[in-house]
């Protein structure tokens, strides 16, 4: 068995049609894992089953505590989840819509307690849980307050459960700027000009790659005594 396997584990993404969860979905395929996608839009389920190949594949938005438990009803026993739902959602305290902001927080933190409450009864006491932070927690934007509070709640809720779940061990990942279609409606034609501008000021001088965040997502999966940590994937961006 080689150091890094996920063989004969049964690995489940929420938000893993697209990004970063798509791409842990290709590399957890990789080291042997069998992969359950769960997302909201079915065309873009369907397109990234193809891709994969050999996946099983489920309609549900994290929000929707009722859809979460259906979508893994049927599932056979999870040994890994990694929860990618969640976007990048900006919008002024005093302007912004409230229901955007609420909705920020139902997807990354509500959504994570939800999937946590569907898998952890399948998961016989081992295994790890995933979910995601961000830069913005520790570097929050003006105008974003929304994800910077989701992220760090996300990251907060790793720690809480890492104690409450264990032995399962429970991380956050904190990706940087990242190459993924998430910003292509969001940043629209404006986005390869933001990349290079955050290129030249963070320490490794490019972006991070969604393969570049899956490997950190698989590092937490794989690592048996890592829990309650958050691995920030940003290429030093927090130190500048
Ligand atoms: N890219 C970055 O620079 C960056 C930086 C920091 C943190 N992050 C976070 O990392 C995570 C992955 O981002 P990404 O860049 O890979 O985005 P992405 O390419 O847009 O992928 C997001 C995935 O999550 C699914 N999803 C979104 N909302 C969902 C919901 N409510 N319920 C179920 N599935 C949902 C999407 O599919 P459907 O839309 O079809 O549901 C898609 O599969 C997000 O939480 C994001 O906020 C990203």
């Amino acid at each position: 068995m080689g150091l890094f396997t996920l063989e004969g584990q049964h690995v489940v993404i929420v938000g893993g049609s697209s990004g970063i969860g798509l791409a842990t979905a290709h590399l957890a395929q990789q080291l042997g894992a069998m992969v359950t996608l769960v997302g909201r839009n079915p065309e873009r389920l369907q397109w990234a089953a193809a891709e994969l190949g050999g996946v099983r594949s489920a309609i549900a938005d994290a929000a929707d505590e009722a859809a979460i438990h259906r979508a893994l009803a049927d599932l056979p026993p999870i040994h890994h989840v990694y929860v990618a739902a969640g976007s990048f959602v900006g919008g002024d305290v005093l302007t912004g819509e409230m229901a955007t902001f609420r909705r920020a927080i139902d997807t990354r933190v509500w959504g994570a307690v939800h999937v946590v409450r569907a898998a952890v009864p399948k998961m016989s006491g081992a295994g790890s849980l995933i979910f995601t932070g961000g830069l913005s927690s520790d570097r929050p934007v003006a105008g974003a307050w929304a994800t910077a509070v989701s992220t760090a709640a996300a990251e907060q809720l790793a720690r809480a459960l890492a104690l409450e779940l264990a032995p399962i061990r429970v991380n956050a990942i904190a990706p940087g700027w990242t190459e993924t279609p998430m910003w292509n409606d969001i940043l629209g034609s404006d986005k390869q000009a933001m990349f290079g501008q955050v290129a030249t000021q963070v320490p490794v001088k490019r972006l991070s790659t969604a393969a570049d965040v899956a490997q950190a997502v698989i590092f937490l999966m794989t690592s048996p005594t890592v829990t309650g940590e958050v691995v920030h994937v940003d290429g030093g961006h927090r130190l500048v």
